[in-house]
């Protein structure tokens, strides 16, 4: 691994005369000699056009696009979504402090989490965050003392489960009974009440999260359905809800399979949301960075033994993306700079001794060499935020590609940084 250089915005014009794939106008060539591989690079058109995709299908409906941060904390990230006009949904207290760093205020900040510690309460109440999701009745009471201790109000919301299927994979479905997520949706009415006979707490919204990368239009919308449909009953009864928080989930096509349009999705939630008076929250994640991100990496081995398999084996590994072991995930893999020459069914692997480090089985790739450039392409939700130093592997670097230019926004980690907490 070469080392990083320094945080300057670099020009495309200082580009190395490289072809291939251009990232917003920029060779991924030069970023990888720059920074060496592995290494993340994010489209900043391309998060917001997402965004503003999302932001514009709401029209006049009053509304907030809270990016969930875990989808990609890096704080520059943080920062330019926050530039385009979104908001905060966190599901850590690092997360509210990436938030509270990157210049989000308390009240742009939703926080979930579905088991906050005492201290994570305590922040939480303490900084005056526009909601804290709470996810069982001993949670409300926790924040009930906490609050009341303090001598002030936290503002909550209910995070329901509506037992209802994401038909996603199950490790990220999350709206099923069988979940650990939220309360049963039967009982948030009692729940709400009692939130109400609470001296330290106020409700101000119902929050419904079924999952990640869903492509069933019709779950997230009987979702949907069934957290408006409280919030008016709960309006109804003279509890003060003042939004609905739709969640995350809507899914990315990773495979050039159709997936539920963006904007249809919130025109449908528009529908929904306009008779009630009430304000609409979402929580995207995946769908404003994922499609940005490019993990770029070089081949460090290919090897085939008589009657065996095909091995390419790359200097990224499931440290850097692992969404395939951990999901099966499936993601593009192309050489940067293919040579020409009859695609063969490979395996595409990392380097980790651990036979899960893999990240396509039997996939049809162009002919590449040790040495030569990769592209596993969609990693910008989910990929640098989930990555791990496992086996004393430093975080890769990652950098942002903006208006012609790019930038480093986190250096590659040194081992001296990793092992500074060690004594
Ligand atoms: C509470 C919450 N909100 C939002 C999200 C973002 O989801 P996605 O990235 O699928 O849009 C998640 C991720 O699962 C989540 O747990």
């Amino acid at each position: 691994m070469s080392s990083s250089p320094s945080s300057e915005q670099r020009s495309s014009a200082e580009a190395a005369p490289a072809s291939g794939l251009t990232i917003d106008g920029v060779e991924a060539a030069a970023i990888a000699a720059a920074l060496g591989t592995p290494c993340y690079a994010y489209s900043a058109a391309a998060i917001r056009a997402a965004y503003q995709r999302v932001d514009r299908a709401f029209g006049d409906l009053p509304h907030a696009v809270h990016y969930a941060l875990k989808a990609n904390s890096t704080l520059a990230i943080a920062r330019l979504l926050r530039s385009f006009g979104a908001k905060a949904d966190a599901n850590s207290m690092g997360e509210v402090e990436v938030a509270l760093r990157a210049g989000f205020t308390p009240d742009d900040i939703v926080f979930t989490g579905v088991g906050k510690s005492p201290e994570e309460l305590e922040r939480g109440v303490a900084l005056g965050l526009l909601t804290i999701n709470v996810e069982s009745p001993g949670e409300l009471d926790r924040l009930d003392r906490i609050a009341r201790a303090r001598g002030t109000v936290a503002r909550v919301a209910l995070r329901v489960n509506p037992d209802i299927d994401a038909q996603s994979h199950p490790h990220i479905s999350t709206g099923l009974k069988s979940n650990k997520f939220g309360v049963p949706i039967e009982m948030a009415p009692a729940l709400f009440r009692e939130i109400a006979r609470r001296q330290g707490l106020r409700a101000n919204g119902v929050h419904v999260h079924i999952g990640s990368q869903i492509t069933s239009l019709d779950a997230l919308l009987r979702a949907a359905q069934a957290a408006v449909s409280l919030a008016v009953a709960l309006r109804a009864e003279g509890i003060p809800i003042q939004h609905v928080d739709f969640g995350g989930g809507l899914g990315i096509s990773y495979d050039d399979n159709a997936v539920p349009d963006p904007t249809d999705y919130v025109r449908r939630l528009v529908k929904l949301m306009a008779p009630t008076g009430l304000e609409a929250i979402v929580e995207p994640g995946r769908t404003l960075v994922g499609p940005a991100g490019y993990l770029l990496s070089r081949v460090v081995d290919v090897k085939h033994f008589e009657g065996g398999r095909r091995f390419v084996v790359l200097d990224a590994g499931m440290t850097e993306l692992m969404r395939p072991a951990l999901y099966g995930a499936f993601h593009k893999i192309e050489p940067v700079q293919p040579r020409g020459g009859v695609p063969s069914l490979v395996d595409i692997v990392g380097p980790i001794c651990e036979s899960t480090d893999s990240f396509a089985r039997d996939r049809l790739l162009a002919p590449v060499d040790t040495g030569d450039l990769i592209v596993i392409r969609d990693v910008g939700a989910y990929g640098a935020a989930m990555a791990s130093t496992y086996l004393r592997r430093p975080l890769a670097p990652e950098a942002l590609v903006d208006a012609g230019g790019w930038q480093v926004i986190r250096r590659r980690q040194t081992l001296d940084d990793l092992l500074s907490l060690e004594a």
